[in-house]
């Protein structure tokens, strides 16, 4: 499809507005912190994104309706473990009404105790610098304080679908 849509009324239709964005791929990543009961916690999540060198910041976006959310509101940091593209089922287990994310799972506690997913392609652990409104999600930015990248091919997302990052 190649439509217009809702230009001139600004009446944006959610679901062509979806497909729109999607033809901009991202990686995928698993946001992590620690609950208040002191327990590993993760969402899958493809709204990270560099911000800032200097100071170094990058963001992400959590929707409010999450189950987390209050969880990542009341921790100090959080880290973003980039998915390798032989993490798929990492990526459909952090996405899923599952509640024990981690069991069996290999991964080292980072800076303020955050969990380090072991296997990714990249990892930044992140003190929470601010929390902005993003409409029906939160947008949080992290200051990087540690961070690691290996020689794995990153998990892409893009028109809907997983796929391993290629280069063109
Ligand atoms: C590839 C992919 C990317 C996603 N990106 C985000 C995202 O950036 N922000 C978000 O809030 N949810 C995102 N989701 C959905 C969450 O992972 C999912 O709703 C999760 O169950 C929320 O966790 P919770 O409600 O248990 O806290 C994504 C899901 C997938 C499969």
């Amino acid at each position: 499809m190649n439509a217009m849509t809702g230009t001139g009324e600004f009446n944006i239709d959610p679901q062509a507005l979806r497909q729109t964005l999607s033809c901009f791929p991202t990686g995928v990543a698993i946001a992590t912190t620690r609950s208040r009961d002191d327990e590993p916690i993760g969402v899958t999540i493809s709204s990270f994104n560099s911000v800032s060198m200097d100071p170094p910041l990058v963001l992400w976006s959590l929707a409010r309706k999450a189950g987390s959310l209050s969880e990542y509101r009341a921790h100090r940091g959080f880290a973003i473990n980039i998915l390798s593209a032989d993490q798929v089922e990492l990526c459909k287990l952090f996405a899923s009404p599952q509640r024990d994310r981690f069991s069996g799972l290999e991964w080292v506690e980072g800076a303020h105790g955050v969990p380090c997913i072991a296997g990714c392609a990249a990892s930044l652990e992140c003190e929470t610098h601010a929390i902005h409104d993003g409409g029906d999600h939160e947008i949080f930015i992290g200051r990087v304080i540690a961070h690691m990248y290996s020689e794995k091919t990153p998990l892409a997302f893009g028109k809907g679908q997983l796929g391993a990052f290629a280069v063109a």
